[in-house]
């Protein structure tokens, strides 16, 4: 085993917070480059790769985003927003109503975590926003029907540093080989 890797991984994986609080300095193009890349090499069911991204930094478009998502400020604060889509119709082609319910939201979700993650070992802060309007997003993103937005992503310096949240204990949360039985 890749101990260091391993350890590495995990301590970012524990590292990463939401972060709601930005500094104003903008993020290179390069790195947002980067961390679209980290989303794109996440899974995918049956490699249909729906993902499309939106990087939003116009600050119009980022107000009205932020608007959409009932006016949570760290939309608009920060300096770069990643508009995480699936592609529905991708998916739902090969695997029908599965691929439309369920795959395409995995496929998004995963290659979103992807996302802050990477932007948690470049020392960026993110939050997954999930409440917004999604047709006020479709609306002001252009989105062609098929697309839809499944979360949107504020990425920039962190400007706070917010205490770990309570997590449920390992022992809780795993169940070994049928639920409710334990690991001592
Ligand atoms: C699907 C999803 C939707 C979320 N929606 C919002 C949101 O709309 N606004 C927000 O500020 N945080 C949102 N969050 C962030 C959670 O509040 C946060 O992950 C949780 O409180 C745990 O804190 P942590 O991310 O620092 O571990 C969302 C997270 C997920 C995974």
């Amino acid at each position: 085993m890749q101990q260091d890797i391993a350890e590495t991984l995990l301590a970012i994986i524990k590292k990463r917070r939401s972060v709601r609080q930005f500094k104003a300095e903008k993020i290179p193009f390069e790195t947002i480059k980067t961390l679209a890349d980290a989303a794109r090499w996440a899974p995918s069911a049956g490699h249909r790769q729906p993902l499309e991204i939106i990087v939003v930094t116009d600050e119009k478009v980022k107000e009205q985003l932020s608007k959409a998502a009932l006016s949570q400020s760290h939309v608009k604060n920060a300096p770069v927003v990643f508009v995480m889509c699936g592609d529905v119709a991708r998916t739902k082609e090969r695997y029908g109503e599965r691929g439309r319910n369920l795959y395409v939201i995995q496929d998004v979700a995963a290659a979103t975590q992807n996302l802050v993650l990477q932007a948690t070992a470049f020392g960026l802060g993110s939050v997954w926003v999930g409440a917004f309007n999604e047709q006020r997003v479709r609306e002001i993103l252009e989105l062609p029907s098929q697309v839809r937005p499944l979360a949107i992503i504020p990425i920039g310096i962190p400007d706070e540093k917010p205490v770990p949240p309570e997590k449920r204990p390992l022992a809780q949360v795993i169940h070994l080989n049928k639920y409710g039985q334990q690991i001592n």
